[in-house]
């Protein structure tokens, strides 16, 4: 009989059974238009041996030996519920449902609760990698029951992606906490492809600089403490060549960017649960803004193009660009500081005791942001305990100390050339005001105060409400 059951033999479906096949599961495997089944088994070569293809959800039920894991791998939204709900018909008591997909936290939780209502286990895990890594290892993110968890742990501990040998995947909560971590690292995700899409924009316009010769600098700073995937494939991207018109790929590609929501969810949360989040909401920023091509085109022929040319030192050379690696050093520190303080505080508010130390550890191999510097934070964290600015704690605070100046070189000169870096900026200044022990919400207060009688309170009697004299005809 079959370990485990798959629904949805998309791209990612259909490589994580491969992956679970050759890891030496049996998976029987199932899709909604059956041709889709057939092609699948068609394409899985001697890997076919252990994939059981079911036509009918009936099938599929008996196929699988109890107590029942079944990983659903559809479009995440009502598409989930419509497949748990069906499943759920053929699926009962003591089975798991596991939803792989790139769910709503909140929607796992709201699903955990209904299933567990009906004896069914409701687990959400994240899994990021991309196809590449669903096939050969992705890093895995689980949330739900620890007894479900324990049932079915083994196999995702066999397919996930191993940093130095061990497993990039670990229960880090229960309920919708799996689906939570997978939404920051995937917001985590788009500030690192922002800032690094800012340092191209100001190598490429501010220098002068060509795809190749980008695509050298990224693959040496691949070599520093920059050394992750995402710099790895943006130095394979940028020496690609397009085979129609031999151009650089990069150049004929449209500059309008994409995104399916969980970027902007990361940002709606770390807003609900109060925790800036600014470079990851300057990253939301900018791709909203790239998909508004009609409109930037307007306002260029009306304000006209920034000058955009960056003056010496910041030109050219070495120095220069030594200046531009520390800066995206320092980007990613206070981006992973905010990261890891919104998945601190929603730990807090949910009653999850996410293991911080862990989330940074599974990230290291596996997803689309590991890289050397997540080791550097697994550590960090596990020394300092969870709960403190990863910015203030070593080796980060030395980090920051040396790198900050690089920083604001950097964002002030593009901001006096007019080269937008949104995320960058966001970076600094929540640098500048997280080190500004006296901050100017003094006057925020007295406003507040002044219009509204909020109340504030006095540096001289902390812990009381005291009112301003503006209602005494002095404001
Ligand atoms: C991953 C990726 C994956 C997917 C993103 C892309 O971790 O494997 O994050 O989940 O590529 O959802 O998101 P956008 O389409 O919003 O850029």
């Amino acid at each position: 009989m079959a370990d485990i059951g798959l629904v949805g033999l998309g791209v990612m479906g259909a490589n994580l059974s491969l992956n679970m096949a050759e890891k030496g599961y049996t998976v029987a495997v199932y899709n909604r238009t059956t041709e889709k089944t057939d092609a699948f088994m068609k394409s899985a070569g001697p890997l076919a041996a252990r994939l059981v293809p079911c036509r009918t959800l009936t099938e599929l039920a008996e196929a699988v030996a109890p107590p029942r894991p079944v990983v659903i791998m559809v479009k995440a939204g009502d598409p989930v519920d419509e497949q748990a709900q069906v499943l759920s018909g053929h699926f009962g008591r003591g089975d798991i449902l596991i939803d792989c997909g790139n769910a709503n936290f909140r929607d796992t939780r709201r699903r955990v609760e209904e299933y567990k209502s009906r004896g069914i286990d409701f687990l959400g895990v994240g899994v990021s990698g991309g196809e590449e890594g669903a096939r050969h290892g992705p890093s895995i993110m689980a949330g739900g029951s620890e007894a479900a968890w324990a049932r079915v742990q083994k196999i995702f501990d066999a397919i996930s992606a191993k940093f130095d040998g061990e497993p990039c995947c670990a229960r880090v909560g229960p309920e919708g906490a799996g689906h939570f971590v997978k939404t920051i690292h995937n917001g985590i995700e788009y500030a690192d492809m922002q800032m690094i899409a800012e340092i191209y924009g100001l190598m490429r316009d501010g220098m002068g600089l060509s795809a190749g010769r980008m695509a050298k600098i990224f693959r040496r700073w691949n070599e520093g403490p920059l050394k992750s995937y995402l710099i790895e494939i943006t130095a394979k991207v940028l020496e690609a060549a397009d085979p129609l018109s031999g151009r650089p790929m990069v150049e004929v590609i449209q500059d309008t960017a994409g995104q399916k929501g969980t970027g902007r969810w990361s940002v709606m949360e770390a807003q609900e649960l109060g925790v800036p989040a600014t470079v990851i909401e300057a990253a939301i920023l900018a791709r909203s803004l790239s998909a508004q091509k009609p409109a930037r085109l307007a306002a260029e022929a009306m304000f006209g193009a920034a000058p955009r040319k960056l003056d010496p030192p910041l030109n050219q050379g070495d120095t220069a660009l030594s200046v531009l690696e520390n800066a995206l050093l320092a980007g990613k520190i206070v981006a992973y500081a905010q990261g890891f303080e919104v998945l601190g505080k929603a730990s807090e508010t949910w009653g999850w005791h996410l293991p911080l130390a862990t989330v940074a550890k599974i990230w290291r191999a596996g997803c689309i942001i590991r890289s050397v510097f997540l080791d550097d934070i697994a550590r960090a964290v596990a020394a300092s305990g969870a709960t403190v600015n990863l910015m203030t704690i070593p080796p980060f605070a030395g980090l920051m100390k040396a790198a900050n100046t690089s920083l604001r070189a950097i964002v002030a000169e593009a901001a006096l050339k007019g080269i937008p870096v949104p995320a960058l900026s966001a970076a600094l200044a929540y640098f500048d005001y997280l080190r500004t022990g006296r901050s100017t919400a003094d006057l925020t207060q007295a406003q507040r105060d002044f219009f509204g009688a909020h109340g504030f309170e006095r540096t001289d009697a902390p812990g009381k409400e005291a009112h301003g004299p503006w209602a005494l005809g002095l404001g």
